[in-house]
């Protein structure tokens, strides 16, 4: 079976999951939006946290959407203000999923999530979403996920 990791990382702990899941089998493809977030904490968490509050699909660098040769394919994403962080949400939008085994891995400084667990159980109904808290800083997290 041929696996994907398609993930997003602003801070790192995408890259953990990461590293996890290609240990394991996967194949990695990282998401960079054409802009970051600003580097200034208060400007960083108001300009991300907004734009994932309204649900912003951050235009991205190159991004390769085809995932044919792929049966299974997982989503990594940060949290930003309880939602996909915006580099996802151009995504979500751009692949398609028909026919694949999806699941999904939010990273979030709480560890929580409620708002995109339920938003993900809705649009993609039976794909596995795990919820980690900072598996950067807790690699113990990491054996939550189901290769
Ligand atoms: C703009 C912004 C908003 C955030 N909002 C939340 C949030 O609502 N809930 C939460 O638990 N963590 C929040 N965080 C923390 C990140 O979700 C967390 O640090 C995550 O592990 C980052 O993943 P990364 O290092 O791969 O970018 C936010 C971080 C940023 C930058």
């Amino acid at each position: 079976m041929r696996k994907l990791f398609v993930y997003y990382s602003h801070t790192g702990n995408g890259e953990a999951v990461a590293a996890f899941l290609a240990e394991n089998g996967y194949d990695l493809r990282r998401v960079t939006p054409k802009k970051e977030l600003p580097r200034p904490f208060f400007f960083k968490i108001m300009q991300g946290g907004f734009l994932a509050g309204v649900g912003y699909r951050a235009p991205l660098v190159g991004f390769d959407a085809d995932v044919a040769n792929y049966d299974a394919v997982t989503i990594g994403m940060p949290v930003w203000n309880g939602r996909p962080a915006c580099p996802v949400n151009t995504v979500l939008k751009a692949l398609d999923l028909t026919g694949k085994q999806v699941s999904f891995i939010l990273y979030a400084g709480s560890g929580a999530a409620p708002k995109t667990v339920k938003k993900l159980n809705r649009l993609y109904p039976g794909a596995l979403v795990t919820v980690l808290k900072e598996p950067k800083k807790y690699p113990d997290e990491l054996q939550k996920i189901t290769p």
